[in-house]
């Protein structure tokens, strides 16, 4: 039987974009319709239905939450065919289902692969995470340091003021004193709605202007950033933040027990893995879905660790 590396390298990287393309496809027939549950609803259909085809022994380790919660893709399902070697997955088939409710821009069907325990088992919690592209000197940013202090050590090691900074920061009441220390400093904010997958691999394009990404999100979603970070460099931290004994219960239920741990990414992503994303809508990394007469089309990235190859796939569908 093939390896797990060798089947992550020749066999899965195209068709984890056939999955994230299915999942799309699914919810962009509900961009703007007002009903995020109907869309990841279809999302969650599509992307299960693509995984069973795969010659895979596939375990979903972040998916769609616990196996009471959630009726597909649940934490510990398993997908694929069960021939071939063991994969973890981490999941999200719609991130940023408000944004695709509002036809909002930067909503994603993604998910990563590794080979068996290569993923942190994440719970449903959120993670204070903080994200720079590549390029910078390992340890330019820190999570037991202050905004401002991230902020001047990323402008100095870029060789600009700290006011010449921009950080793209999730716009949240939570957030509200991170945001007003980072102007105090000059810093520019950019705020957005949801999304911070696309926030985070933000950092690592030029073109988007956006220096570091910073501020508490899901911590599945930090797990999927941090395996497209491992793929295309930059440096992410991330750490996991309870708001209660239930929450703290879950961690350990998946094996954490250093509960206050700083994650780096290579601890949230270990070994070789395989991001994927397809669009849903437009946003600052690929196209959404779009449909025209007789076709649609989609944009989607597939990348890989070891080997840091990125390739951007355009599909043309025939309707019907
Ligand atoms: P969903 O797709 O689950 O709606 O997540 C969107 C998102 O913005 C994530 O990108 C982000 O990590 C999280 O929600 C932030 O959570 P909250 O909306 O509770 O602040």
């Amino acid at each position: 039987m093939p390896t797990a590396s060798r089947v992550l390298d020749r066999v899965l990287v195209l068709e984890m974009v056939r999955v994230t393309e299915a999942a799309a496809i699914a919810a962009s027939t509900l961009v703007g319709r007002g009903d995020e549950k109907a869309a990841d609803a279809a999302a969650v259909e599509a992307m299960r239905e693509a995984l069973n085809s795969l010659d895979m022994d596939g375990t979903v380790v972040i998916g769609e939450g616990e196996r009471d919660e959630a009726p597909m893709l649940f934490i510990g399902e398993k997908v694929g065919t069960g021939n071939g070697p063991a994969i973890d997955i981490a999941l999200d088939p719609l991130e940023g289902t408000t944004i695709t409710a509002k036809a909002g821009p930067n909503s994603l069907a993604v998910l990563a692969i590794a080979e068996q325990g290569g993923l942190l088992n994440a719970p449903d919690v959120y993670m204070d995470k903080i994200a720079v592209g590549p390029g910078f000197p390992a340890g330019v940013i820190d999570l037991d340091k202050s905004p401002t202090e991230n902020v001047t050590a990323v402008a100095a090691a870029k060789g600009v003021k700290p006011s010449e900074i921009i950080a793209c920061v999730l716009d949240r009441p939570r957030h509200e004193a991170l945001i007003a220390e980072l102007r105090a400093i000059g810093c520019g904010v950019m705020l957005i709605g949801d999304g911070d997958v696309a926030g985070v691999i933000a950092t690592t394009d030029p073109d988007t202007t956006i220096d570091i990404y910073m501020g508490q999100g899901g911590a599945p979603e930090g797990v999927l950033a941090a395996a497209a970070l491992r793929c295309v460099g930059g440096q992410f931290k991330g750490r996991l933040l309870f708001r209660n004994d239930d929450e703290r219960g879950r961690a350990r239920k998946w094996g954490i027990e250093d509960l206050d741990k700083q994650y780096d990414l290579t601890e949230l992503a270990t070994g070789d893995c395989i991001f994927a994303a397809t669009g849903v809508t437009d946003g600052s990394l690929l196209d959404g879905v779009k449909r025209m007469k007789g076709k649609m089309t989609t944009e989607s990235v597939v990348m890989r660790a070891s080997s840091g190859t990125v390739r951007w796939v355009k599909g043309e569908h025939r309707l019907g």
